[in-house]
């Protein structure tokens, strides 16, 4: 079979009559950028309806990390499907919880004794994240950053700052939250180079936001995104994530770190906090923990997460077979999938960054592993934001057969399942460059 291979016109007669009945009954708010419907996946090549076959460069937004259906997780899976599906963490014990909670109590980069708390998304695990750091501080208000996404529960929504339309027609927000420019360095806040910046970005936290507008001893926590995901794969110098651990633990306000989306392996590493050095207080999992079942985790530092029963709990949350599905996922990511992100990462950015040299609309090439931004630009001194090209060049590979997201207002983002072989790599930024080529020609 070869990869991509595109037989009809997009989309072809089964999957337009599917998106039809789609359009009719299933909530508009989705943002479905081009007409793919998903008919069978195996590892990063997915098929849709009329047999046109793809290159997966999204991974279902960053979850599939193991690629699509890997046998180990599917056998998994299986396995506990027949033994039960279902019995609640919140009233019961079950050990395939137990043993994931000890997994991940082994593995977080949060140093001491670690406990894990259960939900079914990213959303809910920052939600998970805030109320456990009110109820322990006994502080109510937070700082989170600008650009930032962390779910769309009013909790997590409050904190989301990614793009307006997420927030706009659900307000008032969640009260308390304060937001901070985040250190993007390719359009640095205040104006600095990361090579001698001393995250000066900061200096609105400390001296503007908790100066003028809260008291440090009343703010509980700051949450923050390791690397920025949905604001553009945006990579942060490590003085950014050093001067903000220190800041944090100077007026004992805790550190969240969300990686929903920069865990489970695709940076190269477990967590991306693992590029900085950075122990948080406590992090949120989700996205790639599974390989594509729901499930979340807030793991936090024992002594932090000290609520009483009944303060918090899900019904469904830490389900049996989701469980088992992750412990599935983490031993195939340790026995060689974090290694191969980190391998065919450092190729695709390599490159990525010969095509930079080529193409002058590229302005920033960025990310860690298979977490890597392309950020597009009209003129790279201006920097004027390449939007509409951006989502041309989205539809261009969509045609020629390789699923891209973008992220921000004129990012690409390349976030394959972690399987992804360099001949893969190749093949996707083969197809980049011929969209390259048929967007700066109209342009
Ligand atoms: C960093 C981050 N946090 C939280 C979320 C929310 O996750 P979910 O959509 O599973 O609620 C996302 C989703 O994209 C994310 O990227």
């Amino acid at each position: 079979m070869s990869v991509p291979e595109i037989k009809t016109a997009l989309p072809g007669p089964k999957a337009a009559a599917i998106i039809a009945r789609d359009k009719r009954r299933v909530s508009p708010s989705y943002t479905r950028d081009y007409p793919f419907v998903m008919a069978k996946g195996q590892g990063a090549v997915v098929e849709d309806v009329d047999g046109n076959v793809f290159l997966d460069c999204a991974a279902g937004i960053a979850v599939t990390g193991t690629g699509h259906s890997h046998p180990a997780v599917v056998d998994a899976i299986v396995g506990q499907v027949h033994k039960y599906l279902h019995m609640s963490g919140t009233d019961f014990y079950y050990e395939p919880q137990v043993e994931l909670a000890e997994t991940i109590a082994a593995m977080v980069p949060i140093p001491g004794e670690v406990r894990s708390f259960f939900g079914n998304s990213g959303a809910e695990a920052n939600e998970a994240a805030i109320k456990m750091a009110r109820y322990h501080t006994k502080r109510v208000n937070i700082i989170a950053f600008l650009g930032s996404f962390h779910g769309r529960t009013l909790g997590a929504l409050a904190l989301t700052s990614s793009r307006a339309v997420q927030r706009t027609g659900f307000g008032p927000m969640m009260p308390g939250v304060f937001h901070a420019p985040y250190a993007n360095c390719y359009r640095c806040p205040v104006g600095l180079k990361p090579d001698t910046c001393q995250a000066e970005c900061l200096n609105f936290v400390e001296d503007q936001i908790l100066v003028h507008l809260v008291s440090p001893d009343e703010v509980a926590a700051v949450m923050v995104e390791p690397i920025q995901g949905e604001g553009g794969y945006v990579v942060p110098a490590k003085q950014f994530h050093e001067r903000l651990r220190a800041l944090t633990k100077q007026h004992g306000i805790l550190l969240i770190a969300d990686e929903v989306q920069s865990g489970m392996g695709r940076t190269g590493r477990m967590f991306a906090c693992e590029h900085f050095g950075l122990e948080p207080d406590i992090i949120s999992i989700a996205k790639g923990i599974a390989s594509g079942l729901p499930l979340s985790i807030t793991a936090a530092r024992a002594d932090v997460m000290d609520w009483k029963p009944g303060a918090h709990a899900s019904t469904f949350g830490g389900n049996p077979v989701s469980c088992v599905a992750a412990m599935a996922t983490i031993k195939v990511l340790k026995d060689g999938l974090i290694k191969n992100a980190e391998v065919v990462g450092a190729h695709l950015m390599n490159r990525l960054n010969a095509l930079k040299a080529k193409y002058p609309l590229i302005g920033d090439v960025r990310g860690h592993g298979l977490m890597i931004g392309a950020e597009l630009v009209r003129d790279r001194v201006t920097k004027e934001r390449a939007t509409t090209e951006r989502d041309q060049i989205v539809q261009e590979m969509f045609k020629r057969g390789v699923l891209i997201l973008g992220a921000g207002r004129n990012a690409l983002r390349f976030a394959p399942p972690l399987v992804l072989s360099t001949d893969q790599a190749d093949a996707v930024v083969d197809i980049f460059e011929q969209a390259l080529k048929v967007v700066t020609r109209k342009s």
